[in-house]
């Protein structure tokens, strides 16, 4: 039982991650999306309308942050995977996360950091692991009442990473 989030250090593990810190700005992080309001902040669900990025619609670099701290409790206390989180530097990881999921959903950030297949690879990260993370981001966005079409289309955008994340058998 190693993984409370006192054990790893609650306030690392809650420090607002992402794009404050000069090495992030050298990652690409913006602070902004191009389209109206998607920064403003306020959470998923905040952002804009039926054309809006991904990431507008979760509520900018805000709500990104804001899924990515939430998304980390849930990691802490999921038994299936917290031991793959035994040796993390919280901090690194969710500021990595939030660039990548930026990224991903169509906001002003480059992802250059290490693929994510060299990141995981020679982890053991199983399909049932995979399903678990998934779980655990849905409920996440559960706690922060992202809305159903942002909660399918993200966990979309993730299932297709799969093949880079999950060991073959
Ligand atoms: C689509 C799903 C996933 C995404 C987008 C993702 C993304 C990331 C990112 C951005 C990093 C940081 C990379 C770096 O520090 O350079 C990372 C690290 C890591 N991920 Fe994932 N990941 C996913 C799924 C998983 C799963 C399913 C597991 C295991 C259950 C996992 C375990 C880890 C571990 C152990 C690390 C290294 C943390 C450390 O630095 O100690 N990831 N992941």
């Amino acid at each position: 039982m190693w993984a409370t989030a006192r054990h790893l250090g609650l306030a690392a593990w809650l420090a607002a991650a992402g794009c404050g810190a000069a090495s992030l700005a050298a990652a690409g992080c913006g602070g902004r999306a191009p389209d109206a309001g998607a920064a403003a902040g306020g959470g998923p669900g905040a952002g804009g309308g039926a054309r809006a990025t991904l990431f507008s619609r979760l509520g900018g670099m805000d709500g990104i942050r804001a899924l990515v701290d939430e998304l980390a409790l849930h990691l802490a206390a999921d038994d299936r995977v917290q031991g793959f989180f035994a040796d993390t530097d919280f901090r690194r990881f969710k500021a990595h996360l939030v660039v990548q999921l930026c990224a991903l959903t169509g906001g002003p950030c480059r992802d250059r950091g290490r693929s994510l297949r060299a990141v995981h690879a020679g982890r053991g990260i199983r399909a049932a692991h995979f399903d678990a993370f998934l779980e655990d981001v849905a409920g996440a966005l559960e706690t922060l009442r992202a809305g159903e079409r942002e909660r399918d289309e993200l966990l979309g955008a993730l299932r297709r990473l799969e093949p880079e994340i999950v060991a073959p058998e």
